[in-house]
């Protein structure tokens, strides 16, 4: 069988958040797919990326005073942890925002628009004067035009569940000034999905038992038919899909056509095209030529709620501007924990990856237990602490880990480390085992990673029955039964060795070290039918893995410690004690701000034009806009830091940094008070 070359990727998880576990269980069931195909001899690229670009990320950039790409790569630095911790072994992490996605973004919508799939259309949107900006429509909140509820989103009512477009709503507000949205036109692209090109290649391509589920399959076909809009009006086929964004927008250029955007959901799946160039440039490899090997599969993993983009929009951008499309595209469903609870950070009710590996809980305790649930379906599974502890401690532990540990000390200390002959018993017991390597290679490709697991837990438990039959700690007792003592244990160490291979894509860490305790590395699936055989020197054995315990799931889900009022002036502790040397790195002058002007387009920041007697004057942004007037200080003399690194910010460079005070907890304690000398300081002058 020759070898098959597979691209796969994950969901790009929007770069304005940390990962929680749902996006580590997608990362490990991929990674445990990915690892499994590379057993099999297949020649693999697994790469992700950060979903860069879109209106949330912008705004929430801004309200963090950074530019969207400090923003984005501030949160990129923090993926590796978690990535790492969880032994998820990307071969390429980049993002949406990369030079690779730019160019192949814009080539994608040329090539659409020269197919023909491209139209523009004058719209009507809700436009924030105030920001200077068309508001996406989770921005615009207002009354429901349905139940009357007061502070409900532009597109759906949470009370009354009602879907309604943002014009109707009443007394719309701008969320992110509270402004009184204006309805302002602009011109907008679309990809026209509703060409019966279209319709007819995704009604194929959905539909034909090759690319989906069959469950997800059901549910795309709903989108097709007659479907009723909210108005109470009816739509056959799909509605062409609105692909443009007006500037201010962090997005991706749209060729000759100047302040027009991609939506992010047009950009962000070329990523996955993006990040694969990207990891092939780095290697000197050629991307066109990888992606025009007919042989290639491409496979997306992904979440139930982007089902859309995946099905419809994606296979349609790809086939219409004569690209590859993709081989499947695999649907989890969500992840909730104790009891379906839906995950929320705020009521400390989810499992936080990093507090999980911070409390010292073995990240392969969670791959075995996601690996036992998933079933390569679109279901939703739970985390329960107690099945948790069960699975991790009978099953994993119990039944497996202990098979090596009821042998290995017997081969070590009495033959010397050396394993003997099998006799026929023991060889009946491996064959059995070994023909189980079909039907769960077999699970792994089918993504029902419970099925693996499921067989091979039937399989420890004949193997132990085979251990509490031959009772290897009587016979070591006994006179003359050398031979069949090692015969026994020589069995359970070979038994050992293949269910760990079986096991090895959910548990890499341990087959790594059960590969060093056996002195051979299990590497591919094809090596259960390859015995160490009698003579094979193994290793001291070392126990494998720890149990999980009570605490520590109590610890996992113990709810953040509530913070108590102390006595902490301003809201915050006293720094650690820095010596004389430490405070003189930093230079504090005396600063005359010759002038004060309102920004464009910023709310938070005053732009000060510094004197600090250089013969030349400075530029700096502070966000003290909240509490002065540019008049207030226009003219004043106060103090900044001379030698803080220039940062660059979205408004421009800024070159210092000007003192003020504020409480740590800005919002109970509003603002902030800038710094002003006792007369007779002079520009330049230097705070010792
Ligand atoms: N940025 C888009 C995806 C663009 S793909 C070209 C996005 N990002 S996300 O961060 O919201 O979600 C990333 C992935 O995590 C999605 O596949 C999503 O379904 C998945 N999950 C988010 N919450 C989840 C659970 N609670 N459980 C399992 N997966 C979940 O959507
Ligand atoms: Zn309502």
């Amino acid at each position: 069988m020759t070898a098959r070359k597979i691209f796969v990727t994950t969901a790009l998880p929007y770069a304005n958040g940390n990962f929680h576990i749902g996006h580590i269980m997608e990362y490990i069931q991929a990674d445990t797919w990915v690892r499994a195909q590379r057993m099999q001899g297949n020649a693999v690229n697994f790469v992700g990326a950060d979903d860069a670009h879109g209106a949330p990320i912008m705004i929430a950039a801004e309200k963090a005073g950074k530019t969207p790409q400090q923003f984005v790569a501030d949160i990129a630095a923090g993926r590796k942890q978690y990535l790492d911790g969880f032994h998820i072994a990307f071969d390429n992490w980049s993002n949406t925002d990369s030079p690779e996605n730019h160019e192949l973004s814009q080539q994608i919508y040329l090539d659409l628009k020269a197919a023909g799939f491209i139209e523009t259309r004058t719209i009507e949107q809700f436009f924030d004067p105030e920001k200077n900006m068309f508001l996406p429509d989770r921005f615009i909140k207002g009354e429901c035009p349905r139940c009357h509820a007061k502070d409900q989103y532009g597109d759906n009512c949470e009370v009354c569940s009602s879907v309604y477009a943002p014009t109707d709503l009443i007394n719309p507000y701008s969320a992110l000034s509270g402004a009184k949205p204006v309805l302002k036109t602009s011109e907008h692209f679309f990809f026209k999905l509703s060409d019966p090109r279209a319709v007819e290649f995704l009604t194929e391509w959905t539909q034909n038992g090759q690319h989906v589920q069959p469950e997800v399959a059901a549910k795309i076909k709903e989108w097709f038919g007659t479907r009723t809009n909210p108005d109470g009006t009816t739509s056959e086929g799909l509605d062409d899909w609105d692909i443009s964004r007006d500037a201010p927008y962090f997005g991706i250029e749209i060729p000759d056509a100047p302040g027009k955007y991609f939506y992010v959901w047009l950009d962000a799946p070329v990523g996955y095209l993006a990040s694969l160039k990207n990891l092939l440039n780095k290697r000197g490899e050629d991307y066109d030529a990888y992606m025009a090997d007919p042989q290639l599969e491409q496979y997306h993993f992904i979440g139930k709620d982007i089902i859309t983009f995946h099905t419809l929009f994606w296979p349609a951008m790809l086939k219409f501007s004569g690209r590859k499309t993709p081989t499947k595209i695999c649907v989890h469903g969500f992840m909730t924990v104790n009891n379906g609870e839906k995950m929320s950070k705020s009521r400390g009710t989810g499992l936080d990856p990093l507090k999980y590996l911070a409390l010292g809980m073995n990240p392969e305790w969670l791959r075995y237990y996601l690996g036992a649930k998933l079933n390569g379906k679109n279901e939703d599974i739970d985390f329960n602490p107690e099945d948790f502890m069960a699975r991790v401690n009978s099953d994993l532990i119990g039944k497996y880990v202990n098979i090596a540990s009821r042998a290995a000390g017997f081969i070590f200390k009495r033959f010397g480390g050396k394993l003997g002959e099998v006799s026929a018993d023991g060889q009946a017991l491996l064959a059995q085992l070994r023909e189980q390597a079909g039907p769960i290679v077999a699970a792994y490709e089918a993504r029902d990673t419970a099925r693996a697991v499921r067989e091979t837990m039937l399989l420890c438990d004949r193997v132990n029955s085979y251990v509490d039959a031959n009772k290897p700690w009587e016979l070591a007792k006994q006179e003359g039964m050398e031979a069949r003592l090692q015969d026994v244990c020589t069995t359970c160490i070979e038994a050992f060795r293949i269910l760990t291979i079986y096991l090895k894509p959910i548990l890499p860490q341990v087959a790594a070290e059960v590969a060093r305790f056996l002195i051979v590395p299990p590497e591919q699936f094809a090596e259960v039918a390859q015995p160490l055989g009698a003579g094979h020197q193994i290793g001291q054995y070392q126990h494998l893995m720890q149990r999980v315990t009570q605490e520590q799931l109590d610890a996992l889900f113990e709810p953040p410690a509530p913070v108590v009022e102390k006595a902490i002036p301003g809201g915050e502790e006293i720094a650690p004690t820095i010596t004389i040397d430490d405070f003189a790195k930093v230079d504090l002058r005396i600063a005359k701000i010759v002038k004060c002007e309102a920004v464009e387009g910023s709310t938070k920041l005053l732009r000060l034009t510094l004197d600090v007697g250089e013969g030349q004057t400075r530029n700096v942004f502070s966000g003290i806009a909240s509490m002065y007037k540019p008049e207030d200080l226009q003219g004043k003399l106060t103090v900044m830091v001379a030698n803080l690194a220039p940062r660059k910010m979205k408004f421009g460079l800024s070159e210092g940094m000007v003192l003020a005070a504020s409480h740590a907890d800005e919002k109970a304690h509003p603002g902030i008070f800038v710094l002003e000398p006792f007369p007779g300081a002079q520009p330049g002058m230097r705070i010792h």
